[in-house]
């Protein structure tokens, strides 16, 4: 995978003259009051939304929202696209440092084992996938991966994929309880010890299971989208270029390859998005992560958060032309209507996400005629939300660009979510296996405004 960096040295040189402004226009050191450890109970200042809310401390990651800066375990988000893949940034994320060329190696062989997962997909396509919204389908496929595997029902090594649980009724393998009854292994058992195996969710091996699986099943809805029958992932092909061969059927070029591994550096993680604290709400009632990345998912979807990828891609093909920005923004802001892909709840500094996504959508724009107007328009419209709401420190998200850049490598924009969702799998598994080592069960409080002592009528008398 060197190679690959190697190979694409014009794309190297992007990331590294965005770094170079962002730089300049920002500083990277920490806000002080953001990274000290909690000593709990702490006062904070919480605003609807939770915002401002500090819910548990983290080593994986931060935002600095007044600076515009992104960090994965101590690394600057920019130096991780220049000179590392989305392998070793997974690796990262879920171990805490940059792997070795051995430890790579031998996760990058964990992720091949684990990224078939056929007999998922079997189960799943026995519903109209091609007629689902994808992240519904991935959502229930991520779900469905739990009842073909888990750390506590088998060991990773001695896995025969051919032969796991069958994908109908009849066919679902029985196990025999305590008490001598039979039932179908995917009903989740629930003994003490796996109860509490499953809980500490410790097992790295799901985590490898997830982030390869997802991927996997999102590649194959695209294709099922299309009427074409999924494919099988090439186990000589790294994960970012699998998930281009995969849904399209077609090896990547370097540069494709480069800019979709890149694009999932930087979709990983993201601090204490609504995705990924859907995630940890969920394993911290000790359900397994396999519900925690469904939930991941679902949170995920809304155009508020991952959903606002595909909106853009409407947004600027509703607009339709250069010429028609300025009033369609008129339009827009008379209707108070918010412009997708830009605002941020934590970024009030420019995006270091979307300053690499920029330049790589304009690399990949001019290979597509068709992209190459979407473009157009959206530098545009970039310029005139910027007169009005610059100042008040709304910029492009990561989102804004992301869709261009996607159009033009021929992805489908329904897939623009999932995608996503691929690649936040990492920082989802990552955080909530952190969080379960000092699990303590989210539960906030909302506060009652309601009213008391109403007196209740049988419903003839109401
Ligand atoms: N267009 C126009 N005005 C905006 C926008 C926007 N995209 N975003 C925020 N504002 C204004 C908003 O109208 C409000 O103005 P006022 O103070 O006058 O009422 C102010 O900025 C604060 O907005 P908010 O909605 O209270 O901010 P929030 O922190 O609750 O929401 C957000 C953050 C990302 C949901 C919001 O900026 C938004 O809806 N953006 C558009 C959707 C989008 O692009 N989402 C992707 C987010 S980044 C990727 C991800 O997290 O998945």
């Amino acid at each position: 995978m060197d190679d690959l960096i190697k190979k694409t040295p014009e794309i190297t040189e992007l990331i590294l003259k965005a770094a170079k402004t962002a730089r300049e226009q920002t500083s990277m050191e920490p806000e002080p009051e953001h990274i000290q450890p909690v000593d709990w109970p702490i006062d904070c200042t919480v605003g609807p939304g939770l915002e401002g809310a500090i819910a548990c401390e983290s080593k994986i990651g931060y935002v600095n929202g007044a600076k515009g800066a992104l960090v994965y375990r101590g690394y600057d988000i920019f130096d991780l696209c220049a000179y590392c893949t989305y392998e070793e940034v997974a690796y990262l994320l879920l171990h805490g440092d940059l792997p070795t060329r051995d430890q790579l190696n031998v996760f990058k062989h964990k992720l091949i084992q684990c990224r078939p997962v056929h007999d998922t997909l079997r189960v799943l396509m026995g519903f109209s996938v091609e007629e689902m919204n994808p992240m519904a389908a991935l959502r229930l496929g991520s779900n469905l991966m739990r009842q073909q595997f888990s750390s506590v029902d088998m060991d990773l090594e001695n896995i025969d994929f051919s032969s796991i649980i069958g994908t109908d009724e009849d066919s679902i393998s029985n196990a025999t309880t305590p008490m001598g009854e039979e039932h179908a292994i995917y009903e989740f058992e629930r003994s003490v010890k796996e109860q509490k195996e499953l809980a500490k969710a410790d097992d790295y091996d799901t985590c490898y299971h997830l982030i390869s699986g997802v991927s996997t099943i999102a590649a194959a809805v695209a294709r099922v989208r299309e009427g074409k029958f999924p494919i099988d992932p090439d186990p000589q092909l790294g994960h970012a270029a699998n998930l281009i061969y995969m849904m399209t059927g077609k090896k990547p070029t370097p540069e494709e390859e480069r800019i979709m591994d890149i694009s999932l550096i930087l979709h990983a993680d993201h601090g204490m998005n609504a995705s990924t604290f859907a995630s940890m709400v969920v394993a911290s009632t000790l359900s397994d992560i396999y519900f925690s990345v469904g939930a991941g998912i679902s949170a995920l979807n809304g155009p508020l958060h991952g959903g606002a990828n595909e909106a853009v891609l409407h947004q600027l093909n509703e607009i339709g032309s250069k010429e028609n920005v300025k009033s369609w923004y008129e339009k827009a802001r008379s209707e108070k209507r918010k412009v997708m892909g830009f605002g941020h709840r934590v970024y009030k500094a420019y995006d270091p996400r979307a300053r690499v996504l920029a330049p790589l959508a304009e690399y990949m724009s001019e290979r597509a005629e068709k992209s190459k107007e979407l473009l157009i328009i959206a530098k545009e419209l970039e310029q005139e939300v910027d007169k009005h709401l610059g100042q008040k420190g709304i910029f492009p998200n990561v989102d804004f660009y992301s869709g261009v850049m996607y159009s033009a490598m021929g992805i489908d924009s329904a897939m623009f979510t999932p995608i996503f969702a691929v690649s936040r799998v990492a920082g989802w598994t990552a955080r909530v296996m952190e969080y379960m080592e000092n699990n303590r069960i989210f539960r906030p409080r909302a506060r009652y405004i309601g009213e008391f002592g109403k007196q209740c009528k049988p419903i003839n008398e109401r």
